[in-house]
């Protein structure tokens, strides 16, 4: 066997591309809620409709660059996807029984800030979010479900985004700090398992996640990796204390890195764009101190990090249980990345990788990468492990019959999950669950598409928002299932 009895098997999702109910429940705008829809095959961006500061409108690509003081606004005659997503603020009941019968005895979600703190900053919770997560955690144990919660993905209060150019500023932090003391006070005993913030390394790569200039001012951008950086080792140590038996993991895009070619200078490439891009923030959410090379690339750019006094202990003692991460694709550095062709991947690009297929939206296919990744995390850190996002994008064909015969999406899984077995069986990493994405079809985080489905349940929602939500089993379902009843055993 090689699996451990109690390997945690599930899905996942985050509030801001499944629940809808945007404005229900007492729950404030997000930045997640002023995103429009887009579409990743055509190359049309999501886009923000802002306001500048003289009152005149524009539109902004999820890319490219807010200027600062511009205020992003939901208008009332364009579409956002996400306004009902999938819609399982009214169908969680049944989602959950769903999750069960696939076998699921995990299942990742995020809190969604603005229904805790419709501002971000109100003096007071409100209390009809709370009770909401309260319910769907409930829900969950009937089942012997254990929620996985992700304090932060991508949905950044609209206030503190417009008002305080979100994690740049101070006072952002420190309502983040208010925000997870009450969710780890509210949910002790219900929940367990906390991932602290989705992707924490591109999080200050979009506006999306509440920062204007994050390409052009530098100071900005790393003053907001730290604020990041306090806010995870926070969470860390106030769910510690609040309750001992929290495991408190970290979220980082984690995809695979290979050099072009042995060529020392594809090397170096590979080398230093891991540092960058992956390897910083693992060492600093697992070590607690920044690493010598970033110390060095700060001091040469003349950046000075604005701390408070206590903050660089804080790290220290914040540092997490285990290492969590999104697993999609690989990607591919050269030296001089103009002479290759480019390739896509999630949210981080590279070099065409000549021995690998793509899919439909260009993200690379490479199991054996996840295997690899495995071996290099529990190699650096030797702290459990968690495979928290990994799945295919792919545009389902619903059948006459009403059912969906997802192959591709099958075979997909099968090979991800064969590695992982051979990572635990034949390596010995320690590896503890495995929650693919979008187990349950969502809105695309990238281009804002329905099309782009990752779900095992299908869910009866187009990209001009026609549908009527109804849920039903794609044929990988029922291979999901068997993996999972099985603990990883029945692979074919
Ligand atoms: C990760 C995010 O980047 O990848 C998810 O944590 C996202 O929010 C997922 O949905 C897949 O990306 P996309 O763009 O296909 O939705």
């Amino acid at each position: 066997m090689s699996f451990p009895k109690g390997f945690l098997w599930g899905g996942a999702t985050a509030a801001n591309q499944y629940e809808g109910g945007y404005l229900s429940g007492g729950k404030g705008l997000a930045v997640a809620d002023t995103l429009t829809g887009g579409d990743g095959i055509h190359g049309i961006p999501r886009k923000f409709i802002v306001e500048m500061p003289d009152g005149t409108r524009r539109e902004i690509g999820n890319r490219d660059e807010v200027p600062a003081g511009a205020k992003a606004i939901v208008d009332p005659d364009t579409y956002y996807p996400s306004h009902e997503a999938t819609d399982f603020y009214h169908h969680w009941k049944e989602d959950i029984a769903l999750f069960a019968e696939m076998g699921c005895n995990v299942y990742r979600l995020s809190i969604n800030w603005t229904r805790i703190f419709p501002n971000g900053d109100d003096e007071t919770p409100n209390e009809e979010g709370l009770q909401f997560y309260e319910d769907v955690f409930k829900e969950c144990h009937k089942y012997g479900i254990e929620p996985l919660v992700t304090i932060y993905h991508f949905d950044m209060p609209l206030h503190l985004a417009n008002e305080y150019d979100g994690m740049v500023s101070r006072h952002t932090l420190e309502a983040f700090k208010r925000y997870v003391e009450v969710i780890f006070k509210r949910y002790k005993g219900l929940v367990h398992y906390w991932l602290t913030i989705n992707e924490i390394n591109i999080n200050t790569n979009f506006m999306m996640n509440g920062v204007h200039e994050h390409i052009s001012n530098k100071q900005n951008a790393e003053q907001c990796r730290w604020h990041l950086f306090v806010a995870s080792a926070y969470a860390v140590k106030i769910g510690h204390e609040i309750d001992p038996t929290n495991k408190i993991g970290l979220m980082i895009a984690h995809g695979a890195s290979y050099p072009y070619s042995c060529n020392p200078e594809d090397v170096w490439a590979e080398l230093t764009g891991a540092h960058d891009q992956k390897w910083f923030y693992g060492d600093v959410l697992v070590r607690g101190y920044y690493p010598a090379w970033k110390v060095k690339a700060l001091e040469r750019a003349g950046i000075t990090i604005q701390k408070e006094e206590g903050e660089d202990e804080l790290l220290k003692e914040g540092v997490v249980d285990f290492y969590s991460f999104s697993y999609y694709s690989s990607q591919v550095f050269a030296a001089h990345p103009e002479e290759h062709g480019v390739s896509e991947g999630n949210q981080t690009m590279g070099v065409k990788n000549p021995y690998l297929k793509a899919s439909e939206w260009g993200w690379t296919v490479d199991p054996l990468g996840l295997r690899i990744n495995l071996n290099q995390i529990w190699d650096r850190y030797q702290i459990p492990m968690m495979v928290v996002e990994n799945g295919l994008g792919a545009i389902d064909k619903v059948e006459a019959d009403g059912s969906i015969h997802d192959d591709y999406r099958i075979n997909y899984m099968r090979d991800h999950i064969k590695v992982m077995k051979d990572a635990v069986e034949i390596d010995g990493v320690d590896l503890m669950g495995y929650t693919p994405w979008g187990h349950i079809d969502l809105v695309s985080a990238g281009t804002g598409e329905m099309r782009k489905r990752y779900g095992f349940i299908y869910v009866d929602r187009d990209d001009e928002g026609n549908g009527n939500f109804a849920r039903s089993k794609k044929d990988s379902f029922f291979y999901m299932q068997k993996v999972y009843k099985s603990n990883g055993e029945d692979l074919d």
